[in-house]
């Protein structure tokens, strides 16, 4: 076989068959393939896209490029959830112990990245002592006896992807259906999940900042997802504006803490609520959405919610008192509130403002050796649709820092107040099963 041949056949439109495809991947995994005919075949995808079985098959050759996670010894139909990103996006902290206490194993492998905040490990390294390098054996005990546990991500998985996505970035190639679908199923699969729900955002925060990407990449991924026998749904949710009130790392697990307690933020309880539901649903515990859906509200109202999180943190090693004295948290030096300059209805907040605001602050890596700061972050005092009077706060700034003046721009830059009437953001647009 010759890639040549392989790139020609794309640009023509042709369909790839699957030798082909393992072909170009296993190639350009090992250096075999070079970059620049690597990069051909990626424009010709970008322009000629990917048939169902195609995209199929440039997935599974990714995954198995690598290792795959192997979680059978873990009992019960294992569930992974993925969110296409954005910011405050709090879901995984609180959906992982709230599925888990109805008997749904979430065996969660995390990595740190980049990004606005931490990501789901570093948030829950603000609990003091919680341990996320767990060995193999401790991380499938943990699952057996409590059905939820969190690792630090360790291993090679997707090694081809990694190689893929980064030349993809610098050849104008990353906005692509096929490959950004098939990207991130290819980590999904490879993690050892047998189902799969993706909650896909759109809005100005998201990835995707427009409905018809979001719905396109959506089906992408599902239709992914169910073709290499992973059942999977996704769910359209709303990021044109940041999820829930905070943004920041202890602050979110504040916040899960309150969701858990049933008293969190109306947004992020219920898409918490309605991921959670897929994904018992997903798990066979449950007949239907609805009946899912009841038996999580029950285990937040019953206290199996909290409990589970509270069981969860001990057995990494963590201070489990804070759920109950969340003032245990980090907490930063100084607080400042920015001030609503009129009154009227919060019209607008643009989520990357925020989140870029907070990772000033030193909540987020901007580099992969950044020190992230878990004390510091934003509260949100107002959300889209919500009043507000002339000298009120919109934000509460958390920072070690007691000069704020840049955070302050960018935040009074995010927020809009409208005269008129505003309508609340739709949460959940559609989901896709
Ligand atoms: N996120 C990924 O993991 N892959 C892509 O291709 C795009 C976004
Ligand atoms: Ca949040």
């Amino acid at each position: 076989m010759r890639m040549v041949d392989i790139i020609e056949k794309k640009r023509d439109g042709l369909e790839l068959t699957r030798e082909e495809i393992e072909f170009a991947i296993k190639g350009y995994t090992d250096g075999s393939i070079p970059d620049y005919q690597m990069s051909a075949l990626a424009m010709a995808i970008y322009f000629k896209d990917m048939t169902p079985s195609e995209r199929v098959h440039l997935t599974m050759a990714m995954v198995e490029s690598g290792d795959v996670i192997d979680l059978s010894s873990i009992e019960g139909i294992k569930v992974d959830k993925h969110s296409t990103g954005g910011v405050g996006d709090t879901t995984t902290l609180i959906l992982a112990p709230l599925v888990a206490s109805v008997g749904v194993p979430v065996a969660k492998m995390s990595g740190r990245g980049l990004g606005h905040t931490g990501g789901t490990i570093d948030k829950l390294e603000s609990i003091a002592g919680f341990q996320v390098e767990i060995d193999n054996d401790t991380f499938h005990r943990l699952m057996n006896a409590n059905q939820v546990a969190v690792v630090g991500q360790s291993g090679n998985l997707t090694p081809a992807d990694k190689k893929f996505y980064g030349l993809r970035d610098v050849t104008g190639t990353v906005n692509s259906i096929p490959l950004i679908a098939s990207s991130i199923m290819s980590k999904k699969i490879a993690s050892g999940a047998d189902a799969i729900v993706l909650d896909v955002k759109t809005g100005s925060g998201a990835f995707m900042k427009n409905l018809e990407d979001a719905k396109e990449l959506a089906h992408a991924m599902v239709q992914i997802g169910n073709g290499a026998g992973r059942k999977t749904i996704a769910v359209i949710t709303d990021m044109s504006q940041p999820l829930g009130y905070a943004i920041g790392n202890a602050l979110e697990v504040k916040e899960a803490i309150d969701t858990l307690n049933g008293n969190g933020p109306k947004d992020l309880h219920e898409l918490c609520l309605t991921l959670g539901s897929k994904m018992v649903y997903l798990a066979g515990k449950a007949e239907s959405y609805d009946e899912a859906r009841k038996m999580l509200e029950d285990a937040i109202h019953t206290g199996k919610a909290i409990e589970k999180f509270k069981t969860f943190i001990a057995a990494q090693g963590g201070d489990s008192t804070v759920v109950d004295d969340p003032t245990k948290l980090p907490t930063a030096s100084y607080t400042f509130e920015v001030e609503a300059q009129e009154d009227g209805v919060v019209s607008e907040i643009i989520a990357d403002k925020i989140g870029v605001a907070a990772s000033l602050l030193g909540a987020g890596r901007i580099t992969k050796e950044s020190q992230i700061d878990l004390a510091v972050g934003l509260v949100l005092r107002k959300k889209i649709g919500d009043n507000v009077k002339k000298g009120e706060s919109l934000v509460t700034i958390h920072s070690n820092k007691q000069e704020v003046i840049e955070v302050k721009k960018l935040i009074d830059e995010a927020f809009s107040v409208s005269q008129n009437e505003v309508e609340r953001p739709t949460l959940v647009y559609e989901v896709i099963d």
